[in-house]
């Protein structure tokens, strides 16, 4: 089947899930429906499609799958709204509609960013169904790991900090890797980690997800530059608009996809076996760049 069908399939039998696990635990507060507005059937679920694809691979189960794919969108979720404040990017919409600041108020955002945040936690630590409990403990610790200073928050840090300041390339893959590399990494390497993979298998779901996330940065960027608010549902041109440092702003386009074709093919040459093994991996890498044309 169509990679995008597969995606599109995984979204609609995840969003149901996640409906139900959110409605679930929250009730009718100005809180609770921060929350929902911000989380409930929103976005491509790229993340948790990632989780679905390496979880089929180490034969987790479907529950288990989707419980990890909710703290993992749960966790994207907080980062966009947070990403989207005045203090941060200041963007009025995301996912097509005004950004949960606007819709609502600055505190109320925050709070319902916070919430789900804590959210995610909340699931990893109550609710796998047989799982060893010190495979458990080293999901979540390294959960932490991708969120905090080494991974998203840090990553985020860098993106403000480097606004409008000359910067080299490696400085620029850095900061992708941690704001956006890190929480694929932890998606796609998540089901390798509680299964018990061999060490030489979980380093591979690491570095497969991290050069999934840090493309899917990559052209993120470019999207920003080049296409509509009804193609990304969020202000377009903004990244130039704010002096946003970006692969793109210093090699250009065309070196850009090159830079993530060399990237990709590089990889799929050093790892062989499991490419071989499951094609759909090399198909995945390549959606993002397919996503341009
Ligand atoms: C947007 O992520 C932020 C980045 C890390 C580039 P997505 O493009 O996955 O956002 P949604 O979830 O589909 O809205
Ligand atoms: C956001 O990057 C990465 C996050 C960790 C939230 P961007 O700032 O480029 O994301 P968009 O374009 O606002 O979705
Ligand atoms: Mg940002
Ligand atoms: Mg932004
Ligand atoms: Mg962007």
């Amino acid at each position: 089947m169509d990679i995008n069908k597969l995606i599109d399939l995984n979204k609609l039998k995840f969003d149901k899930f996640y409906n139900n696990l959110l409605q679930k635990k929250l009730d009718k507060s100005l809180l609770a429906k921060a929350i929902k507005y911000s989380s409930i059937k929103g976005g491509k679920r790229i993340r948790a499609f990632l989780v679905s694809q390496a979880s089929k691979i180490v034969g987790l189960s479907s529950i288990n799958s989707f419980l990890i794919s909710s703290s993992i969108e749960s966790i994207h979720s907080y980062s966009l709204i947070h990403d989207d404040l005045p203090s941060m990017d200041d963007d009025n919409y995301r996912r097509g509609k005004p950004s949960t600041h606007k819709k609502f108020d600055e505190a109320t955002a925050i709070l319902a960013g916070d919430s789900l945040h804590d959210f995610a936690f909340q699931l990893l630590s109550g609710n796998l169904k047989h799982i060893e409990p010190s495979k458990n403990l080293q999901l979540i610790n390294y959960l932490t790991i991708c969120t905090g200073y080494n991974g998203l928050a840090g990553g985020q840090s860098l993106d403000l900090f480097y606004e409008n300041k000359k910067l080299n390339k490696n400085k620029i893959i850095e900061m992708y890797n941690k704001k956006t590399g890190k929480l694929f990494e932890f998606s796609f390497a998540a089901p390798f980690i509680i299964k018990g993979e061999t060490n030489k298998r979980i380093k591979f779901s690491k570095n497969y997800g991290l050069l999934f996330g840090t493309i899917f940065q990559i052209m993120d960027d470019l999207f920003d530059e080049i296409n509509s608010f009804k193609e990304i549902g969020k202000t377009p041109g903004k990244d130039k608009k704010q002096g946003k440092r970006t692969l793109l702003s210093i090699i250009g386009k065309k070196n850009t996809i090159n830079f993530c074709e060399e990237k990709i093919y590089n990889f799929i040459k050093n790892n062989k076996y499991e490419f071989n093994k499951y094609p759909i991996l090399e198909e995945l890498l390549y959606f993002n760049i397919k996503r341009l044309k």
